[in-house]
């Protein structure tokens, strides 16, 4: 097993990173202050994983909270089920909430924990690959708006996380390659040596290779702490994190939630972001291509689709981008790249070529 920390002060925390390690109790209790936890899953991980965890807080009174399945759930509502079981228990603030699943259920479950009673203790148990490389460190928790992906939300960070690679086994491809697109984004970011080893691995991450997958999300996530240790609530380079989540969530949000998963739409969002990069003269169009070439070898889409003959629009994209979180004082901020493994955030954009960049996606 492999251990990082977030440097966060009195409020830093572990990141365990193994394979079959949901059944060691000695690795959670530190991080369990009283006697009361509330797990929260949903209909499709609780078959799989609920017993498992269920066993490992035996020692503590537990409570369950399952939820639908999906992107639509994660709502102002969706969290209802959990503040109500904690309600109807009389849970005190000593109680801990553990959240077992995807980065939906993640960012719910913690989103719970940042509000009830001002705040309580949550653990993060991720099984996508998407939440073990990204959702689950940093503490971002929040919920969509129908106008805004995420848009309600708090920072609220969790006492450990714990990242058992062996439940990547039951995920399914699609969701597999959607976590790929944030690996390919620490990639894009900062390490263009992780870039070149991403094009020699992609065929073993894809078959689950498990030596690959811990070195990808070991990376994923040592480079995700120490982003959030130096700007932990977004002040300045965090932000370099969303390369691609500016396009990615209009068109998630654009497309109806669910319709295109968040990896891919941060795939086709970095393919934008680097294709706008290039309208600059930032990039060479060959490291466009390259980065389309790494992203489509991981099964990933690097255009936006069509979703029930409805195609977005410049007009769609535009609107949307407009309530976008990094938009300051009326300014569009997006992260760009200056060469594979440099990007930068900026707003000093020519705003004719986000035009035509936005007009070549729609149109293709
Ligand atoms: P998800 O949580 O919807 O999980 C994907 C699917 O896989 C779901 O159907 C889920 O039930 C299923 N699943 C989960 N684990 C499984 C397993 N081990 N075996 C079989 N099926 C399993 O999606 P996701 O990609 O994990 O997370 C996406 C969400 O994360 C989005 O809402 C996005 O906004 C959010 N996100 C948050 C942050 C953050 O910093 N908080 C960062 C990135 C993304
Ligand atoms: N996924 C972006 C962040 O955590 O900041």
């Amino acid at each position: 097993m492999k251990t990082l920390n977030v440097d966060l002060g009195d409020r830093s925390y572990p990141i365990f990173i193994g394979q079959e390690i949901l059944s060691d109790q000695s690795l959670v209790s530190p991080y369990v202050s009283g006697k009361q936890v509330v797990i929260v899953t949903n209909e499709t991980i609780a078959p799989l994983y609920l017993n498992k965890i269920l066993t490992l807080f035996k020692n503590y009174q537990c409570k369950t909270v399952i939820l639908p399945d999906g992107e639509i759930y994660k709502t102002y509502e969706g969290i209802l089920p959990i503040i109500d079981c904690l309600m109807q228990n009389k849970f005190d603030r000593q109680v801990t909430l553990v959240a077992l699943g995807g980065g939906v259920v993640g960012d719910m479950t913690g989103y719970a924990a940042a509000i009830y009673r001002r705040g309580v203790n949550f653990i993060q148990i991720p099984t996508t690959l998407l939440a073990q490389v990204d959702s689950s460190v940093g503490g971002k928790t929040g919920v969509n708006h129908p106008l805004g992906k995420n848009m309600i939300g708090a920072f609220h960070q969790p006492k450990c996380v714990i990242a058992d690679t062996h439940t990547l086994n039951t995920l399914d491809d699609r969701q597999l390659s959607a976590g790929l697109a944030e690996v390919i984004k620490y990639a894009l970011i900062n390490s263009a040596d992780f870039f070149t080893w991403l094009t020699h691995n992609m065929d073993a991450l894809k078959q689950r290779d498990s030596i690959a997958l811990s070195y990808a999300i070991e990376f994923s996530c040592q480079d995700k702490a120490t982003i959030v240790a130096a700007d932990e609530k977004e002040a300045g380079q965090r932000a370099l994190l969303n390369l691609g989540h500016t396009f990615g969530h209009a068109i998630e949000t654009g497309l109806g939630y669910g319709n295109c998963l968040h990896g891919e739409a941060v795939s086709i969002g970095m393919v934008m972001a680097a294709d706008l990069s290039v309208r600059q003269g930032w990039i060479k169009p060959l490291v466009q291509q390259q980065i389309m070439t790494l992203l489509q070898s991981a099964n990933l889409p690097i255009e936006v689709p069509i979703i029930n003959n409805t195609r977005l629009s410049i007009e769609q994209f535009d609107e949307l981008m407009a309530g976008d979180k990094k938009v300051l004082d009326g300014q569009l901020h997006l992260v760009l790249l200056k060469a594979l493994g440099s990007s930068f955030i900026t707003n000093n954009f020519d705003k004719e070529k986000l035009k035509q960049t936005l007009s070549a996606f729609v149109t293709l």
